[in-house]
């Protein structure tokens, strides 16, 4: 953190300039040997390289996010801290502040044992969500959830492959919490899959074959019928625009990935929305 503190005080505050710091903090984070990183074997977010996707997602976090060292983050569905290692490396030591919720109790316990202890502003908990996948005993439903923290009391909230999970009507409930949470200015940076019509149609034919995605009846979903529903979610394109809205959020970015065949630097959709409100 030294080193970037030092070039920032050094440097013209000039887009090229941030861009290289951005640059360094992420090829920081992939030399890292000295970074907990989970056995293979207990890494059950995904898949694809943990450190490689944890550091790409934090160059998005900061260039399409926006997100400060001193931002207050919560990161809902954490797993086993994919995104919260690399934050360590970014968000200031005294004044940022990261809490990661998941229901799934191994990857908790993993972040609780090797992050928390040198990193103590970051803090996990686990929450006992009912999902059919993650969590099938859970207690509490995803259709009447509280988050344990007060209103606006984030800058900043993460959800990445979290809604490309849920069925739509906890989407519904997880951004209006999300609505409630985030100071005004507050922004959410999500992920997701919309099914465009280029998604839909495969038009260019290169949509990850993984994705053959068909619509669910009448609502707005799109499962993979070889998978189990919740496996792979997508949603109609306007669902989450309308969703967002209805939860106070204005879409600042809603930019589309690799996934449906067209080129992007990332390979869900992304969504950066802002809480627009008064605070009152
Ligand atoms: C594909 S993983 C993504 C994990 C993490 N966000 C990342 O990108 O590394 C999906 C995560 O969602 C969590 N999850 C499942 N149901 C959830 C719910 N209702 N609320 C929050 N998280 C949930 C799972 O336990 C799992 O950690």
């Amino acid at each position: 953190m030294s080193e970037i503190a030092l070039r920032q005080e050094s440097t013209p505050a000039s887009a090229p300039a941030r861009e290289d710091r951005v640059q360094w903090l992420q090829d920081a984070v992939l030399r890292n040997r000295f970074l907990p990183q989970p056995a293979p074997d207990s890494v059950f977010v995904g898949d694809g390289d943990f450190k490689a996707v944890g550091a790409e997602f934090l160059g998005h976090f900061i260039r399409m996010g926006g997100l400060l060292p001193e931002s207050r983050v919560l990161d809902i569905g954490c797993g086993i801290g994919r995104m919260a290692v690399p934050l360590t490396q970014y968000l200031d030591f005294e004044k940022g502040r990261y809490s990661g919720i998941d229901p799934v109790e191994g990857g908790i316990a993993w972040c609780r044992r090797f992050v928390t202890p040198a990193y103590p502003n970051f803090a996990f908990q686990r929450v006992d969500i009912a999902h059919d996948l993650y969590n099938p005993q859970g207690k509490i439903s995803g259709k009447a959830l509280k988050l344990p923290y007060a209103d606006r009391h984030f800058d900043f909230v993460i959800m990445t492959s979290i809604v490309t999970h849920l069925p739509p009507d906890e989407v519904l409930v997880y951004l209006s919490e999300i609505g409630r949470l985030l100071r005004p200015g507050g922004r959410l940076f999500m992920t997701a899959f919309v099914v465009d019509s280029v998604a839909a149609a495969n038009e260019t034919g290169r949509r990850d074959p993984r994705l053959a995605f068909q619509r669910d009846g009448d609502g707005p979903c799109w499962f993979v019928p070889e998978l189990p529903r919740l496996a792979a979610v997508g949603f109609d394109d306007g669902f989450l625009d309308g969703a967002l809205g209805r939860a106070g959020l204005t879409a600042i970015t809603k930019s589309l990935g690799s996934w449906r065949g067209q080129a992007a630097d990332h390979y869900q959709d992304v969504f950066v929305a802002e809480q627009r409100g008064s605070g009152a």
